[in-house]
């Protein structure tokens, strides 16, 4: 994406006056060629969802709806914000050309409740915009706070003034999503691609990461993909120190060996390391860290954080967190591996989104890339750096050990 803010209002100012000589269709089409894929974590394809959309649209005859999640459910990931910062019109242009092809004439713009300088600039951004907006109504709108906030079902709760919870799908919310319409959800960050590709087909090669942990310049920064996890890092200044792990992609993924700063970051290339893009954030883990206290701390967030709606990740990261406190805490048993293993699969298989869907890969990246620690704790009763503190005085058994 650009950087120049002067070049992105005059490739903008260019789209909008191309999506009024090109059907949807063939920006359909065009976005399809470009293989924009959501930045939301995911990485579903654009056109499929704006296909979909205008499709239920017609058929259903519900008026559709033009969603631009810029929640940031990451606090240490504030990839919209930052995009809001430095040019919000980028936003507004891409939500009036997915409203152009979904056939919509009403879009909000969703933030976290602390963006309250972003939502300010955004609401600036639209009121210039309005002129070329042809009618698209677009507002702002805030989610609850909390990370499940973001989650695309959660979300189209919320508009609806309910609560946080995600709902089942299908139908998906492309088909039949706020108050029943045909609504249309992109993360920010990959609207703001929609300017560029119509005008020029560019092909939306980037993506925004937020480095953080032990490097000398945490901060966002824009990378290719396929950049390995070893060159983000340098892009932030380098690691601070030796490092023990990458965490590659907010709380629901995993961490890998610092060994492993070869991975590139694409969508195939992550899954393929056992982790997912998620928030994009990019965390150096120093060598001084215990990783079943780095795996506890995840998870206990992850137990206060779910949104209890379905059994698989409601108990599964409570028995989670309180195996890992135990751990931690020179509690454990053999057993508790197989235990974690278990609950991991029946998470990942049975639960309702993709918090739960994708959580478990906290377990499996680092009980297999820091087996070590995990056997420190359990077989010698002591923590590899010396770092844990006891943080449960007993075990309780819930299930039968096997
Ligand atoms: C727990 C959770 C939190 C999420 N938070 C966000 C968020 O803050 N912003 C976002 O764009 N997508 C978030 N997502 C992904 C959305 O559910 C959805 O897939 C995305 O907004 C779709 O946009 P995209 O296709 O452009 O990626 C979250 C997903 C989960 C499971
Ligand atoms: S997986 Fe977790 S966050 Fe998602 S619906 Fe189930 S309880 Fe809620």
């Amino acid at each position: 994406m650009p950087a120049n803010p002067t070049l992105l209002e005059a490739r903008a100012t260019r789209a909008l006056e191309a999506i009024g000589e090109t059907t949807p269709d063939e920006l359909v089409a065009l976005i399809e060629r470009s293989g924009l894929r959501g930045r939301g974590g995911a990485g579903h394809p654009l056109a499929h969802k704006l296909a979909a959309a205008r499709a239920a649209a017609a058929t259903s005859g519900a008026s559709p709806l033009v969603v631009a999640n810029a929640y940031d459910a990451d606090p240490a990931s504030p990839l919209s914000r930052t995009l809001i910062t430095r040019g919000a019109a980028a936003i507004v242009d891409g939500v009036a050309i997915a409203a152009r092809i979904v056939a919509s004439s009403e879009a909000i713009v969703y933030l976290h409740p602390d963006a309250k300088s972003e939502r300010a600039a955004m609401e600036r951004a639209i009121a210039e915009r309005r002129p070329r907006l042809g009618g698209l109504d677009v507002t702002t709108a805030l989610g609850p706070g909390g990370f499940m906030g973001g989650e695309e079902s959660a979300l189209m709760n919320v508009l609806e003034s309910r609560r946080a919870m995600a709902r089942q799908r299908p139908p998906y919310p492309a088909q039949q999503g706020v108050a029943m319409r045909p609504t249309l959800i992109g993360c920010a960050e990959t609207l703001a691609w929609l300017p560029l590709i119509v005008d020029g087909g560019a092909a939306p090669l980037t993506k925004l990461v937020s480095v953080t942990g032990a490097v000398r310049a945490p901060g966002v920064y824009e990378v290719a993909l396929g950049t390995t996890l070893g060159a983000i890092l340098e892009k932030a200044g380098g690691a601070d120190g030796a490092l023990k792990g990458i965490h590659v992609g907010g709380p629901t993924s995993g961490i890998l060996a610092a060994s492993r700063a070869d991975v590139r970051f694409d969508f195939e290339d992550l899954a393929a390391a056992g982790v997912h893009m998620g928030s994009a954030q990019v965390r150096a883990v120093p060598a001084t860290a215990c990783i079943v206290a780095e795996a506890a701390r995840l998870w206990s967030y992850l137990e206060r954080e779910n949104c209890g709606i379905c059994v698989p990740c409601r108990v599964g990261t409570a028995r989670v967190t309180g195996i890992l406190e135990g751990v931690q805490s020179q509690l454990g048993r053999e057993s508790d591996l197989a235990w974690l293993g278990e609950l991991g699969d029946h998470m990942a298989a049975f639960s309702l989104c993709g918090f739960g869907l994708t959580a478990p890969s906290i377990l499996r990246t680092t009980m297999r890339e820091f087996a070590a620690d995990y056997r420190a704790h359990i077989d010698e009763r002591r923590c590899p750096t010396g770092t844990c503190a006891v943080v449960r005085s007993r075990r309780y058994e819930t299930m039968a050990q096997p």
